[in-house]
């Protein structure tokens, strides 16, 4: 490997958390007007997890972080810096990530939010492997956390359907001592502004300062024009994802798995047969636990590891898109 492709950080522990209760698609029937087979046929979800009422975003990233901390053999003491990908945090001011810092007790460490919905967590990684890499930060958590099913329309069935809540985490530290060298290799992202308004929530900002009467039109919930992303999202995985892997310097031939965002298995079977990966190569769990954005790949990545399907050394392309349209990739030896 040449010097400039050797890594600087390494995924060191990783760990996830999904509430408890169950929404399959057939209790959907009895609350909008789908079927378990539309849902399933068109998307993949079978089920989705919902929070309790009293659980609240930064208690699911919590244990999450936890599992991860565990794994990593490390305490929250030996942070050094949290990232948050959410765009469904506690409260729209401060971020999720001071509440995360709070409950784990870890040190007065710079702790932030990534507004950048499903690509979250990837943005999430990648600034902190730029942190580790100037030396900056040794050991850094990132997660992938969102509680949707509070920003949902429960009437608006093109979009109630496809997500869920859940967390993962990732403790990333220095790459240094692994040999053959393991750890993120490569980072791409990307964000087009002129589709912003595709998958938006509108209301609540400086923009549409809410009123009684956009509460009434729900102008404070998800909305989405699920056609014009499902074209985009299939180009723009692949592109991604080919970037990615010439930045480290290989091609869909090296790569062992595709932990990709669970946002449509049809999206995923798409991507599959332009990247020329089979979808044996790509880790789901989309039917049980629908769209959780930021969260979607930390919680499959975690499933894949503790399951021992993601082993050591193994070569993983990591890829997501969502609301901005923001998205990106990363090239993980993990
Ligand atoms: C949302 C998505 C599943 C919809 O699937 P689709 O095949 O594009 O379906 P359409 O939106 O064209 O709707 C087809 C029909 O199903 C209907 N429909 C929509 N939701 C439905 C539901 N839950 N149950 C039953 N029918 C539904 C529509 O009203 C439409 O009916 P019509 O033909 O009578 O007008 C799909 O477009 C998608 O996954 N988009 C990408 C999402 C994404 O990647 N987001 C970014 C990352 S978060």
């Amino acid at each position: 490997m040449s010097p400039s492709l050797l890594p600087a950080s390494r995924i060191l522990g990783t760990g996830h958390y999904v509430p408890e209760r169950i929404l399959s698609n057939r209790d959907l029937e009895t609350m909008v007007d789908t079927t378990d087979d539309w849902i399933t046929e068109r998307t993949g979800i079978r089920e989705r997890r919902i929070a309790a009422p009293d659980e609240v975003t930064s208690d699911m990233a919590v244990a999450a972080a936890r599992n991860a901390l565990e794994m990593a053999g490390l305490t929250p003491a030996d942070l050094s810096m949290i990232i948050v990908g959410t765009i469904s945090g506690d409260r729209p001011m401060p971020a999720c990530a001071v509440y995360v810092q709070q409950k784990l007790g870890a040190p007065n460490i710079p702790s932030f939010d990534i507004s950048a919905a499903c690509a979250g967590f990837i943005y999430g990684l990648s600034i902190a492997d730029q942190f580790i890499r100037t030396g900056h930060k040794k050991y850094v958590l990132v997660i992938g956390v969102e509680l949707l099913s509070r920003f949902l329309n429960w009437k608006d069935r093109s979009t109630c359907v496809l997500f869920g809540d859940g967390a993962g985490a990732v403790v990333l530290g220095p790459a240094e001592g692994t040999s053959p060298p393991r750890g993120i290799l490569a980072t791409r992202l990307y964000s087009d502004g002129s589709l912003a308004d595709s998958l938006v929530i509108p209301g609540g900002g400086s923009r549409e300062p809410l009123t009684p009467e956009l509460l009434e039109q729900q102008r404070n919930k998800v909305h989405m024009s699920g056609q014009e992303l499902f074209k985009f999202a299939v180009k723009s995985l692949v592109s991604c994802a080919k970037n990615v892997l010439a930045e480290a310097n290989m091609t869909a031939d090296d790569v062992t798995w595709v932990v990709a965002h669970q946002a449509n298995v049809r999206i995923l079977t798409q991507v599959s047969h332009r990247l020329g990966i089979s979808m044996e190569r790509f880790v789901l769990n989309i039917h049980k636990y629908g769209n959780t954005s930021s969260a979607s790949i930390p919680i499959v990545l975690d499933e894949a590891v503790r399951s021992g399907k993601i082993q050591p050394n193994d070569t993983l392309v990591l890829c997501a898109l969502g609301a901005g349209i923001s998205w990106g990739g990363a090239v993980v030896k993990f």
